[in-house]
């Protein structure tokens, strides 16, 4: 039997039918409406590197099925730029050399500004470690994403200060 959804996808509505109730979010994106940003690891929860935000939290795409998720709000590593301008956070990671071989960046993006959403961490290099140690990185950039998370949420926080001022 076949299921219409509805997602807004980086802005943009998204239609959908599936013709099985298990498909989930993170095949949805990739192999249906071909946003190949976001990567399947581990397919089992344990990598974080399908981390993608739904209704402005984090989740592992690879557990969430897109039949739970009629009519939510999706944001991908492919729409967190405007335009040619990157996010604060995708311009650290550049600046900070937070990868090497790249394939947990979009996932280690993407929960980066999920947590900084959740004001979670702060300015603490603990604490962002603790927040994203769910995204796991094999090559091993953890110093350089940790010093890119604290310096894009350093610009955030200037920037709104800015604007309050
Ligand atoms: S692919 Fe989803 S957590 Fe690894
Ligand atoms: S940069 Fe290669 S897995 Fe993280």
């Amino acid at each position: 039997m076949n299921h219409s959804i509805s997602l807004t996808v980086n802005g943009a509505r998204r239609d959908v039918v599936l013709d099985d109730p298990r498909v989930t979010l993170l095949d949805l994106l990739r192999e249906r409406l071909h946003l190949t940003g976001t990567k399947k690891g581990c397919d089992r929860g344990q990598c974080g590197a399908c981390t993608i935000l739904v209704d402005g939290k984090r989740i592992n795409s690879c557990l969430a099925l897109a039949i739970s998720h009629d009519g939510a709000d999706i944001l991908t590593i492919e729409g967190l730029a405007r335009g040619d301008q990157l996010h604060p956070v995708q311009a650290a990671f550049i600046a900070h050399d937070g990868f090497q071989c790249g394939f947990c960046t979009p996932g280690q993006i993407m929960s980066a500004v999920g947590m900084m959403r959740e004001a979670q961490a702060g300015n603490d290099p603990e604490r962002i470690r603790e927040c994203m140690s769910g995204n796991l990185c094999r090559c091993g950039a953890y110093a350089g994403i940790v010093g890119a998370v604290l310096d894009a949420q350093g610009q955030m926080d200037e920037s709104n200060q800015r604007r309050s001022a």
